[in-house]
């Protein structure tokens, strides 16, 4: 949740800790702050809110030093207020921490009976301190910080300077990601890769229970069992480009319109586009021709998981159970023999979705992790992986990284069918040709956006929305949903269409508008019946269809957004497009922060 960076440097610290922390603001905004050594004293820098009051704090009372730490902060403990900020520090070690310390307040109370004072309300506070307590017994900075870490219960990722020390900095890992990014002459720790992007693309993750003593000449990577390791550096591609945001306003409408490459990137990793074939990479043991699976994820990644339980049930006759990760976790569900677990993370960390994956690996199941970060945790303890190529997403709602985790997904529902044999090769030739058609399809969806605008000129005003889907376009509905409140804050419910008699049906009125996904499908009258139910009851429709949907719908809708006509089986991807839009357009004319929308954070990497 929280980013980290720090810099064993050759020029000025801070400015390039400010500059590895406006990649990470995605993970949290609610506070940040550097500390650097000035002639080896700690010397910080901290602000509540976004970078840019840190960047003032800056700029009326620079830091020299080429030796820094640097924290983006997602509060867990203590309001964002600056005491709160990262770093924490002692006169003799500052420390910055992504995670939550569950035994801090034991050990807050120790170091304070010792004589410890401390400045916050913060767990990670304690960190500083105990391993300057280290210090303090006559320890050298690597004992005191591996002594320190051993004590932390919880989960962490932590970057460590102390003073006097021009050419140390320690991380260390549990729970919460961490890399090592290896420059000419120069070493840096970040929370992701992405953060040490600006630097270096020679990248090297930190494993479960590592320490990575870091000087400039190289790291020493400790493992849990304290014994020296090796760990593989890998150039990471997702180079600096990839996360400016070019000449769109925000970083969410830049990625909502890549996807017409993102998509098309995935999708060509797993077919082939000349035999029109599915072509899985090697999936160590996980059975494609099982009878059941389960498929888990939170947030966007988890209604991807349901539109692919949609897909797999029909393309592939099985059983698919979906769930949120966070409730399956503690469900402890049994699971049938031939079945295996698909995980569903943008980031590969969050932290309910590795929860789950590691109680199905305890049980014998096979996983294999949709992922879209490399070397993730989710992508690195799966027993297989199907990457999702949508590249670095920065905007907090999710929405290349979706239609990708999507393309994989129709990908794998293809290939179980066909190892099931519940598919022809007809008819999986004529699968494959509809999702190479995708990317050509998502960039009509995205014409629509002059008259999505107007429509979200009125959308603005309103208190709730409804919306409604049938069929895979529920998850849709639903997914249409999150993102309008995630960054409109505006009230919205996804239903299923059939369920509207249900319960909600009672909250129509004039004020809240219904919007409807309705391609004109196999299920296309059953919807219109039902938008006819709310359409008497006086709701405003808007209504996201396809030509021939729009013929049917014209009398009762008091807004169309046209859709391409495409073939059923992609229409998920397709109709992301309009939805992701109409959330944008909306959240843009209500002048929220569109990336960073409040009390958010792109990366869950605490329960
Ligand atoms: C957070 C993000 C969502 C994301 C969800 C799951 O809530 O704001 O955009 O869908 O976490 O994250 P993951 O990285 O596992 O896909």
């Amino acid at each position: 949740m929280c980013g980290i960076i720090g810099i064993l440097g050759s020029a000025p610290a801070a400015p390039r800790l400010v500059e590895a922390l406006k990649r990470l603001e995605y993970r949290g905004y609610d506070s940040a702050g550097v500390a650097t050594l000035e002639g080896g004293v700690i010397k910080r820098r901290r602000a509540p809110g976004k970078l840019a009051n840190l960047e003032r704090e800056l700029a009326a009372a620079p830091l020299a030093g080429v030796t820094g730490i640097g924290h983006t902060r997602w509060a867990t403990h203590g309001a964002p207020t600056t005491a709160n900020a990262h770093p924490h520090a002692t006169d003799r070690v500052a420390i910055v921490h992504n995670g939550i310390i569950e035994n801090f307040r034991a050990l807050r109370e120790e170091l304070i009976a010792k004589g410890h004072k401390f400045e916050s309300e913060t767990d990670s506070e304690v960190i500083a301190h105990l391993i300057t307590a280290g210090l303090d017994k006559g320890e050298k900075p690597e004992a005191a910080a591996i002594g320190a870490v051993r004590r932390l219960e919880g989960a962490f990722g932590i970057a460590v300077l102390f003073a006097g020390e021009e050419d140390v900095l320690i991380g260390a890992r549990k729970g919460s990601p961490l890399a090592v990014g290896f420059g000419d002459g120069e070493m840096f720790l970040g929370s992701d890769a992405i953060a040490v992007s600006p630097f270096t693309t020679r990248v090297m993750f930190l494993e479960e229970g590592d320490i990575a003593i870091l000087s400039r000449a190289g790291a020493k990577v400790l493992d849990a069992d304290g014994a020296v390791a090796q760990r593989q550096i890998h150039i990471f591609s997702g180079g600096v480009a990839s996360v400016e945001k070019g000449n769109h306003r925000h970083f969410m409408q830049k990625e909502i319109y890549e996807q017409p490459e993102t998509t098309g990137r995935t999708i060509t990793r797993y077919v082939n586009a000349y035999d029109e074939r599915v072509e899985m990479p090697d999936l160590d043991g996980v059975d494609l021709a099982a009878d059941n699976a389960i498929i888990i994820g939170c947030g966007t990644a988890h209604y991807a998981g349901r539109v692919a339980e949609y897909w797999l049930e029909q393309i592939a006759g099985i059983t698919v159970e979906t769930d949120i990760a966070s409730e399956f976790r503690y469900r402890k569900p049994a699971f049938g023999k031939k079945s295996f677990g698909v995980f569903v993370s943008q980031s590969g960390e969050t932290a309910d979705t590795l929860a789950a994956l590691r109680y199905c690996k305890e049980n014998a199941l096979k996983t294999l992790a949709v992922v879209n970060v490399p070397e993730s945790t989710i992508w690195r303890e799966a027993d297989a992986r199907l990457p999702t190529l949508a590249g670095p997403e920065i905007g907090v709602a999710s929405t290349k990284a979706f239609t990708a985790q999507l393309s994989a997904l129709a990908a794998l529902a293809i290939a179980v069918g066909r190892a099931r044999g519940a598919l022809s090769s007809q008819e999986e030739g004529r699968l494959v040709h509809a999702l190479m058609e995708t990317p050509r399809l998502i960039t009509d969806a995205l014409t629509a956006e002059p008259q999505i605008e107007a429509i979200a000129h009125e959308l603005a005003h309103a208190r709730d929305v409804l919306y409604l889907g049938r069929g895979v376009h529920y998850p849709i509905a639903l997914e249409g949903a999150l993102k309008l409140k995630e960054i409109s804050y505006i009230h919205a419910e996804g239903y299923a269409a059939g369920e509207l008699k249900h319960g909600p049906i009672a909250l129509i009125d004039e004020d809240t508008p219904g919007v409807v996904v309705a391609p004109h499908d196999a299920l296309f009258e059953k919807t219109l019946s039902n938008m006819q139910e709310v359409a008497a009851r006086g709701a405003k429709l808007i209504v996201i269809t396809d030509p021939a949907g729009a013929a049917a719908v014209k009398d009762i809708a008091k807004h169309i957004i046209l859709a391409p006509a495409c073939d059923a089986f992609v229409a998920p991807l397709v109709y992301s497009v309009p939805i992701q839009l109409l959330a944008y357009l909306t959240a843009v004319q209500k002048g929220t922060d569109v990336d960073q929308p409040r009390n958010l954070a792109k990366s869950v990497t605490v329960e």
